[in-house]
């Protein structure tokens, strides 16, 4: 008989992959989800792609009597419910940090206090706890700039500069030992996801093992989303024959990872010692520009406009992070599978099978309204 594994938001876009990846290896899966509407629609409908050998529970990570019923007999967890939308984290607050962190609290605080026999945990974290990430000065070498100002933008000078001699600086890839800077309540509530499971996983001793995500990307997307990630936003606005609309200049590059690999790590994690306590970034080590990602996406689905470049900076956001990930491939044997070219193509298949509605403009106006884009 396999381990019984339960995934929190494991409705959800990555959760769903690693419910299929784990079911295939043998496991046992629950999934418990609130079956959120920003993502799953107003119906609350279970998703098409949920596997149907997976239990499902509908609950909301803050319930703690169906928390606590949920954990019954589970061997490990993953720790995935979250609201994942850094501009939105924003303004929604409160929300943000009552989901992100009093969630991560209370499945916690059921372990610390209730009977159960879980043996591992894993909790999704998110390159965003780097806020911006590791650059190179040509005058004082490797250098950990924070935040741009205000100043600099009405300048339309998106680029980053020196933290000592204000230099330009070029971005390297960045390793765990990055101090944290979080530039959004989103990123905040995920540092204490991490930190916060670390040490109750320490002090009880279970093998805690905490995944740094860079930017997922694939099929389940939340494409009717407007705050799900960029590669999802760009699809949606093309399918609907809107160009995409890019803040600042485009250059801002991030480190595209496709779902699968995602879930390779996750595997590793669980079924490797070597890991235990540990920080480890997922990522694929190359870096791609959003402006990259939309010629691709504008190309694949045919689209013959151009993209909307708004030189507007929005709060929260960061200029550039991609992943050093020489750790997790020492420590858990982690090699990224899929190549971005490949990955995308994956993604268009999908999405072109897809219906999405195009929120994007009703996200952005709110944004300008309480004035979070400069
Ligand atoms: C994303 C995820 C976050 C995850 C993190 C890990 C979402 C919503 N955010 O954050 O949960 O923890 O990766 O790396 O999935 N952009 C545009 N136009 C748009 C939308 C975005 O130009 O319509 C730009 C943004 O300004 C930003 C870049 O694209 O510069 C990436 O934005 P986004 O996809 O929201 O990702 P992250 O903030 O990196």
């Amino acid at each position: 008989m396999g381990e019984r594994v339960l995934i929190t938001g494991g409705a959800g876009f990555i959760g769903s992959h690693l419910v299929d990846a784990l079911l295939k290896k043998g496991y046992l899966v629950r999934v418990y989800d609130n079956l959120e509407p920003q993502v799953h629609g107003e119906s609350h409908k279970i998703p098409d792609y949920l596997n149907k050998e997976a239990e499902l529970i509908v609950g909301d990570i803050r319930d703690r009597d169906k928390l606590k019923k949920a954990i019954h007999n589970i061997d490990i967890v993953f720790h995935f419910a979250a609201a994942v939308g850094v501009a939105q984290s924003m303004y929604e607050i409160a929300k943000y940090t009552d989901s992100n962190t009093m969630g991560g609290a209370i499945l916690l605080d059921i372990i610390a206090n209730e009977k159960h026999k879980i043996r591992k945990l894993i909790v999704a974290s998110s390159m965003s706890v780097y806020g911006e990430g590791a650059y190179k000065c040509n005058n004082c070498g490797k250098v950990y700039p924070k935040i741009r100002s205000l100043e600099q933008f009405e300048r339309n000078d998106w680029g980053m500069k020196c933290p000592n001699c204000n230099a330009d600086v070029r971005p390297v890839p960045t390793s765990e030992d990055k101090p944290l800077f979080p530039t959004s309540i989103y990123a905040v509530s995920k540092r204490d996801h991490e930190e916060m499971f670390l040490i109750v996983g320490r002090a009880y001793q279970i093998p805690t093992v905490a995944l740094r995500f860079f930017n997922v990307y694939g099929p389940r997307q939340a494409l009717s989303n407007p705050y799900t990630g960029v590669a999802a936003i760009f699809s949606s606005r093309l399918m609907n024959d809107n160009p995409p609309i890019i803040f600042e200049d485009g250059n801002q590059a991030r480190d595209f990872i496709h779902v699968s690999d995602i879930v390779q790590a996750c595997i590793l994690a669980i079924e490797k010692s070597e890991g235990d306590y540990q920080v480890f970034n997922v990522g694929t080590g190359r870096k791609l520009s959003v402006l990259d990602v939309a010629n691709v996406l504008m190309d694949k689905l045919s689209f013959k406009g151009e993209p909307q470049i708004v030189n507007r900076f929005r709060e929260g956001d960061i200029r550039h992070c991609y992943a050093d990930i020489s750790l997790i491939k020492k420590v858990l044997g982690y090699e990224p599978k899929v190549k971005f070219e490949d990955g995308i193509i994956d993604l268009v298949n999908w999405v072109k099978l897809q219906k999405a509605e195009d929120k994007v403009n009703f996200a952005i106006d709110i944004l300008d309204r309480k004035g979070l884009t400069k």
